[in-house]
């Protein structure tokens, strides 16, 4: 049997590098005996880098996708009585979103599973922003996890090793073999987890720009549309916003900052650009439960608070526990005095991960404390000396390097910068 798949796979490598169509039953072969470990990694590098340079079709896609997440279980949430909704993000400097979001849709009527990551590279992780609160597990059964949806109406927590671990194995493989930028497989993983998971509704924020994994626009509708329209075939009704990210969102980054801003953001007291990205998915994913409330409102009055401190408490998490403190703190200042006109996202998120808040290889830890404020943002007027970014660090030998990242970051001129939408694209099935 092995000689004989051996044999098989490099047909099937073979064929996908000139060009041909595999067939649905190829396709479950091959990602059924690679999950299995029946394909070595050395052919499966050999058909990623095929499919990153002739891509997937549509039928292609649709089976890759299935077979995904038909390498492990898939979640009944059969159990939750209200209409489930969940959101996506692909990543953005500052992109505390999830914290804010799950509780306040929870808190007008819908049940949020939120199943995320920890973060790698220079964009942070849900689980590592909310791991910087005492007490709080990310790691829950999906017996718990459920019991926590059907209690609080919201949850975020790991991914279970039993969902999608094709998906595991493959995108380990893609990161070390250059096929991780490829739509159809950055697509298919994504879905092959969302659908899995067992929601109902999905809401996908595709940021755009350079603190984003997808710096053109095109390329970033592309992904959204793709993504939609696989939810769409599994039965899981899916939209997609296309959110800007070139400046970081609200003020800070890293993983307690971003808590603090969070809990600032449910209190009402939040930065617009994050209130106003946060209420727009959450309009979004009201729509998709089929609930008519206003997100606005719960935001002011207390409601979408009480339900994150009901979450983090149901997950061992202290709401009230101080978080952690850096012991250092340096400051950047304006050169000039004028109009900011541009804080850089990517050179951002990478100050604050090497000041140590995010990890260069999945098995490294963070610091909870690391991190870097932003005490002006563009379109507001600073003068010359004025602090523009706060760094903070547990470990003072990081800030050398962390100013390096914020070398041309920030852009000061006599005129503001022109207005930009932060919502650009709206994408349905
Ligand atoms: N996030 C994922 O889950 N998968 C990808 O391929 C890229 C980003």
């Amino acid at each position: 049997m092995a000689e004989a798949g051996r044999h098989v796979a490099v047909e099937l490598i073979r064929a996908k590098r000139d060009g041909r169509t595999l067939t649905g039953d190829e396709i479950r072969w091959l990602i059924a005996a690679y999950t299995a470990g029946d394909i070595a990694d050395e052919q499966m590098s050999a058909l990623l880098m095929a499919v990153f340079f002739r891509g997937l079709a549509p039928a292609e896609l649709r089976a890759w996708t299935a077979a995904m997440v038909a390498s492990g279980e898939r979640l009944d949430l059969g159990a939750v009585s209200l209409p489930t909704v969940d959101k996506h993000s692909t990543g953005g400097v500052g992109d505390k979103v999830s914290l804010v979001l799950a509780p306040l849709v929870a808190s007008c009527g819908a049940a949020v599973p939120q199943l995320s990551g920890r973060g790698l590279g220079h964009t942070g992780g849900t689980l590592d922003k909310l791991e910087a609160i005492p007490g709080w597990r990310a790691g829950l059964s999906a017996a718990e996890m459920i019991a926590v949806l059907r209690s609080e109406g919201c949850v975020i927590c790991a991914a279970g090793a039993d969902l999608a671990p094709a998906d595991r194995k493959l995108y380990a493989l893609r990161d070390v073999t250059g096929t991780v930028e490829s739509i159809p497989l950055i697509a298919s993983s994504i879905m092959s987890k969302k659908i899995a998971e067992g929601t109902s509704g999905l809401v996908l924020d595709v940021k755009v720009g350079n603190g984003a994994f997808m710096t053109e626009i095109t390329a970033a509708r592309l992904l959204a549309q793709t993504m939609v329209g696989l939810g769409t075939e599994a039965g899981v009704r899916t939209a997609a916003l296309l959110t800007r990210m070139d400046i970081p969102l609200g003020r800070a980054v890293g993983n307690a900052v971003e808590v603090e801003e969070a809990v600032a953001t449910l209190r009402g007291e939040g930065p617009p650009d994050l209130v106003a990205v946060t209420l727009a998915l959450a309009r979004e994913m009201l729509a998709l439960a089929g609930i008519d409330a206003d997100p606005a409102a719960a935001l002011t009055d207390g409601t979408a608070l009480d339900r994150y401190r009901r979450m983090i408490a149901a997950q061992g998490g202290d709401p009230d526990a101080p978080l952690p403190r850096a012991r250092h703190v340096e400051q950047v200042t304006a050169a000039s005095s004028g109009w900011l006109r541009r804080l850089d996202a990517f050179a951002v998120g990478v100050a604050a991960w090497r000041l140590g808040a995010g990890r260069a290889r999945k098995e490294d830890p963070v610091s909870a404390a690391a991190g870097v404020l932003c005490l002006a943002k563009p379109g507001e007027r600073v003068e010359a000396g004025q602090p523009v970014l706060e760094l903070r660090a547990d470990d003072e030998s990081r800030f050398a390097r962390s100013r390096e990242a914020l070398a041309n970051a920030i852009e000061i001129g006599p005129e503001p910068p022109a207005a930009a939408p932060l919502v650009l694209e709206r994408i349905t099935g």
